[in-house]
């Protein structure tokens, strides 16, 4: 084993999945772990077989799937566990059995109710079985941060003489700092005989926020397998998070200067999805793959990218698969990233007035919060913010258990009054079809988001939409008590904004038309 290579090994699958209020179905589980091996996953823990029927399907389907990447199955000291990993394992060239047991003082005494003799003799017993069919095989102390160093070493010791390949360290409920879970792996290498013929790997949870952290100490002691999940998906507060562990690794290479299989620019995709077949959104601040992880609002921010991007960005979004930057323009926005942003739309500073433009932008940035490309140009050649289009005079709706959902809908256009109705699978699709039918334009629903604002039965919703009009996305955002009202409004000012922007593309022509005449 080669000393400058770090292996990831994936758990999203076991130790993420068994976090996850619904289990994900044997399909989805191969389509993440195809995705995974595709990122350069060395490792991919794919179950915990013998817990269930579909569990066990899933993690032989997984074992057929994977081409280069070594699939892994968890198994307690037991011996139906590890026969069930056997079994799922039957075609599979190669493959990695896990075998695992409680080694702290609590979880032997409280939770396995035995001794410590009992404990040596169970781990023993189940390495030397795996041993049987596999020389891949890692044995974990469960709850290693919790237990004694002594017992540590004896129990590391006894198992690497019965053939465990890799020994895993977990920090099972997230409880140490990285000081001592660094402390316990260089005590672990410098006392344990037969350490150097094993991998020592990480497994950190994140009870205390630390996960991450954790796993670089244990790095910097001689932990050579890192224990990870996708966008830290894991039990309570998850586990350490593999993209994050591969961004230092990839940006702080002076700190880190190991190899590893990660293809960096493939991390986005996968954390989308995962985090798509699980459900589990992402939280807008989350390192490295989170929505605003290369956006800029602040002014000060946006002036210094534009002037050089080493300012206030470390890793380039490109790094990960991201196309670019993103400049959010807000009430923040300062005049260099405007005039920076009207250039990117072909408008040079002889065009247009700047402060006079700023201040326009300021006034509507105010009122939206968010000022998209396409209202920039809106205010550029229309030199203002742009009328509504269309707007909701009145909804009925009826739905219910059994009911095709129908949905009357009044849109007021300039001084027109459109009226029409339409059914639907539910109050929102039939509302949406209706006005559609009145627009008569082809626009794609491309996202529909719906938040609570508050938690009681009074809160109100709020209704984030993305469309796809003249094939260029438009949103629209609006906030009421009524959900089905709250979704119009905000499809028509989507589909608002679009209209908007057809009369801005007009403009342009016309424009390019007059400046050819006049070449003429
Ligand atoms: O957290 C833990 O200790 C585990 C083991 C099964 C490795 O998940
Ligand atoms: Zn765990």
């Amino acid at each position: 084993m080669t000393n400058d290579r770090i292996i990831f090994f994936d758990t999203t699958l076991r130790d993420g999945e068994q976090s996850l209020t619904s289990s994900l179905s044997t399909e989805d589980k191969v389509q993440i772990a195809t995705a995974l091996e595709n990122l350069g996953v060395d490792v991919i823990e794919a179950g915990f077989p013998v817990s269930s029927a579909e569990d066990f399907r899933s993690v032989r389907e997984i074992g057929k799937a994977l081409k280069s990447t070594v699939p892994c199955a968890l198994a307690r000291a037991l011996p139906i566990d590890i026969e069930s990993c056997v079994q799922a394992f039957q075609n599979v060239e190669r493959f990695r059995v896990h075998t695992f047991l409680a080694t702290s003082e609590i979880h032997v005494k409280s939770k396995l109710r035995t001794n410590w003799s009992n404990v040596l003799d169970r781990a023993k017993s189940a390495v030397k079985m795996a041993r049987k069919w596999t020389d891949d095989i890692e044995f974990s102390c469960e709850d290693a941060g919790r237990t004694s160093l002594k017992n540590l070493v004896e129990i590391i010791e006894a198992v690497i003489k019965e053939g465990a390949t890799t020994i895993n360290l977990p920090d099972t409920v997230g409880y140490c700092t990285p000081e001592e879970f660094g402390a316990m792996f260089k005590f672990v290498v410098e006392n344990t005989k037969g350490i150097h013929k094993v991998v020592l790997s990480t497994h950190c949870h994140n009870d205390l926020g630390l996960a991450v952290s954790n796993t670089l100490s244990g790095i910097n002691f001689g932990a050579r397998q890192v224990e990870c999940t996708i966008n830290g998906l894991g039990e309570r507060s998850g586990n350490c998070s593999l993209e994050e562990v591969a961004a230092i690794m990839y940006t702080r290479k002076d700190k880190f200067p190991f190899k590893n299989n990660i293809k960096m620019e493939k991390i986005y995709k996968t954390s989308q999805l995962v985090s798509r077949i699980c459900n589990i959104p992402i939280q807008p601040n989350k390192a490295v793959v989170g929505e605003n992880s290369f956006s800029h609002s602040s002014g000060i921010h946006q002036d210094g990218i534009l002037k050089d991007r080493s300012t206030y960005e470390i890793l380039g979004p490109e790094v990960i698969g991201l196309p670019g930057h993103k400049m959010f323009m807000t009430p923040r926005s300062g005049k260099h990233v405007i005039q920076h942003q009207l250039k990117k739309l072909g408008h040079q500073e002889s065009s247009y007035n700047l402060p006079k433009f700023y201040e326009q932008f300021s006034k509507l940035a105010d009122k939206q919060g968010h000022v998209h490309d396409y209202d920039l140009e809106a205010l550029f050649w229309l030199g203002h913010e742009g009328e509504e289009f269309y707007s909701l005079s009145d909804l009925t709706v009826s739905c219910g258990t059994n009911k095709i959902s129908v949905a009357q809908v009044a849109l007021k256009s300039c001084e027109h009054k459109y009226q029409t109705s339409a059914s639907g699978l539910g109050p929102i699709d039939a509302s949406f079809k209706a006005i559609k039918k009145v627009v008569n334009k082809n626009i794609v629903l491309s996202d529909y988001k719906i938040t609570s604002k508050g938690k009681g039965c009074d809160s109100t919703g709020q209704v984030d939409i993305s469309i796809l009009f003249n094939g260029k996305t438009y949103f629209g955002k609006a906030i009421g008590e009524d959900i089905v009202e709250a979704s119009c409004r905000s499809f028509i000012q989507a589909i608002n904004n679009g209209h908007r922007d057809e009369k801005v593309q007009m403009k342009k022509i016309e424009n390019e038309i007059k400046d050819r005449e006049c070449f003429i």
